[in-house]
């Protein structure tokens, strides 16, 4: 695992909620816990390299939003609620969950909270968010195909 992870992430890992999510199935094979973390170190990478071209963003907030983007899904009503309602509840439980329980700051919860665009009709509104929107969507693919 990148030790930034551990650096940032530290207190979600061992959080009593992000072991639920290790419990949460997601995408076929996977969990919630697992694919946070790969979303987590493939946003990092993302983050490297638009560093190199100016783009401003903080590792901590790529960290935290990554682990939280879907800690929403920990909530049994919104695991348990068919696909196209969990789309547009996952990521509004998760934020509340991310601010209420790990005091995300306001780009860790608006890139929870708009990490599931386009289904949700409003785009992010940092780098940190459109980053870890791709990364998740990039992960989420793969673990799909596997
Ligand atoms: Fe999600
Ligand atoms: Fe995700």
């Amino acid at each position: 695992m990148d030790k930034k992870i551990l650096e940032f992430g530290t207190d979600i890992l061992r959080s009593e909620r992000f072991q639920t999510a290790k419990q949460v199935k997601h995408h076929k094979k996977h969990t919630v816990a697992d694919h946070s973390i790969r979303v987590a170190e493939c946003a990092l990478r993302m983050g490297d390299a638009l560093k190199k071209k100016g783009i401003e963003v903080e590792d901590s907030d790529l960290v935290r939003g990554a682990l939280l983007h879907d800690i929403g899904m920990t909530e049994e009503k919104v695991h348990e609620s068919v696909s196209f309602v969990k789309c547009f509840t996952h990521p509004r439980m998760g934020a509340r969950i991310a601010e209420r329980e790990y005091g995300a700051n306001k780009v860790q919860r608006n890139s929870v909270r708009r990490h599931m665009w386009p289904a949700c009709i409003i785009p992010p509104l940092f780098a940190a968010g459109w980053i870890i929107l791709a990364a998740d969507k990039y992960c989420s693919v793969k673990e799909l195909r596997k």
